[in-house]
């Protein structure tokens, strides 16, 4: 069974009708490490493009001699997609202070995390990718498991910040969608105006919260899922949408069979949201922006067209040996797409249903997505990816 997250959900008031909340909460065996070996791999391979440009900045954040240099890494799940990247960054970082230089990696999260599996892979005990810990001297790491849309460490401690695929899933879902599961060109506007201020708010309170952590110089490194431009249409399009549209609809075709209620559909809201390149830009160009006013700076930002390693074997695979396995490829997307998914139709579910029953229902979903997917050609179906980059700068 591919790998996923089970839900818990909190009822909260919104107009006009009471919305499910869903928490994420990593699922099956805990220590696993699950999501770093299906959407963690794929997500590892996105930052590689802006590597070198976050290390060149690095090394100029001020870091005085005989104080401790402390990184965080937000909304890290089993540290399985950052490892790769904080060695490097400790590399040149212990190359530019020296031997003795003493670092503080903070991996932060929400309580419900998966933090068995993240020390699992600091400790070696899942060695892949290999952690910095084992071969990196003066190098400490640490656990947090507060929300990130609250101060999660004291004041003007943090030299860098990298938040990676984590603040497109919003403080509360502002919204229950009439006739999808994320918002849709046929949404109604109220939805579509309420998830948009949700998401600036909270994308907002964020960098708040990350600026009274930074340090003077201090860096902050954000990516997330973005909504692009598709050169082709002029129409703006978000990243995965045909996976998120083939989900609703295999979703909505079970109200049909009788599979799940209505009611439950309307119930299963995705609470996250993808922004644009201007939307990640926008509070630093407000008006009287608290933003900037807290002294955070955007020093650069830029969306990037990402890799999809699935497709890429694919197409290796039928290139160099003349197999065209399209249900292989189906698999490895589903099972990664079902990290950040799952829990999303599970908390859709009516509570009244046994948890063997909504696990039933939610492994039929998948299994009809994949089949699915694997009629069709990947080279159609592989879903452009676009990540959106954040350089900002405490000054
Ligand atoms: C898709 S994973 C990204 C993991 C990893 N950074 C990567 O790039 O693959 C999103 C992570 O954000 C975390 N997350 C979501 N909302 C959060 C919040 N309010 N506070 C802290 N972590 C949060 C989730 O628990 C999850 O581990």
């Amino acid at each position: 069974m591919p790998s996923g997250l089970i839900s818990s959900t909190v009822n909260i008031s919104t107009s006009p009708t009471k919305a499910k909340v869903a928490v994420l909460v990593p699922c099956g065996e805990s220590g696993s490490g699950s999501y770093g070996a299906t959407l963690g791999k794929l997500h590892a391979g996105y930052i590689e493009p802006i590597h070198s440009k976050v290390f060149k900045l690095a090394l100029s954040i001020p870091f005085r001699k005989g104080s401790v240099f402390n990184i965080g890494d937000y909304g890290t799940a089993d540290g399985g997609s950052s490892i790769d990247f904080l060695r490097g960054l400790l590399k040149i970082l212990k190359e530019q202070h020296g031997p003795d230089a003493q670092f503080q990696v903070i991996h932060e999260d929400q309580g419900e995390n998966d933090f068995n599996s993240l020390f699992r892979r600091l400790t070696g005990i899942i060695p892949e990718p290999p952690s910095y810990l084992l071969t990196m001297d003066n190098v400490y790491a640490f656990a947090c498991g507060t929300d990130f849309y609250k101060q999660c460490v004291p004041s003007n401690s943090m030299h860098f910040i990298m938040c990676m695929m984590s603040v497109h899933w919003l403080s509360q879902l502002p919204t229950v969608y009439r006739d999808s599961i994320y918002v849709c060109n046929e949404s109604l506007e109220e939805e579509k105006v309420a998830l948009r201020r949700q998401a600036q708010a909270d994308w907002e309170k964020f960098l708040l919260m990350r600026s009274r952590e930074l340090r003077e110089g201090g860096l902050l490194f954000v990516g997330a899922p973005a909504a692009y431009m598709d050169q082709k249409t002029g129409q703006e399009r978000f990243s995965a949408e045909k996976l998120v549209t083939l989900m609703t609809d295999v979703w909505k075709s079970f109200t049909v069979s009788g599979k799940i209620t209505r009611q439950e559909f309307s119930d299963t809201n995705i609470s996250f949201y993808l922004r644009n390149i201007e939307q990640m830009r926008e509070p630093f160009e407000a008006e009287n922006s608290q933003i900037v006013a807290s002294g955070l700076r955007l020093l650069s930002s830029e969306i990037i067209f990402n890799k999809n390693i699935y497709y890429s074997s694919w197409k290796q695979k039928k290139d160099e040996e003349g197999i065209d396995n399209r249900k292989q490829f189906a698999e490895k997307m589903v099972s990664a797409h079902r990290n950040w998914s799952n829990h999303s139709f599970m908390a859709g579910l009516s509570g009244s249903r046994s948890e063997e029953d909504r696990k039933q229902i939610v492994d039929d979903l998948y299994a009809n997505v994949i089949m699915d997917i694997a009629k069709m050609d990947p080279e159609l179906f592989k879903d452009d990816f676009y990540t959106a980059y954040a350089l900002i700068q405490k000054v």
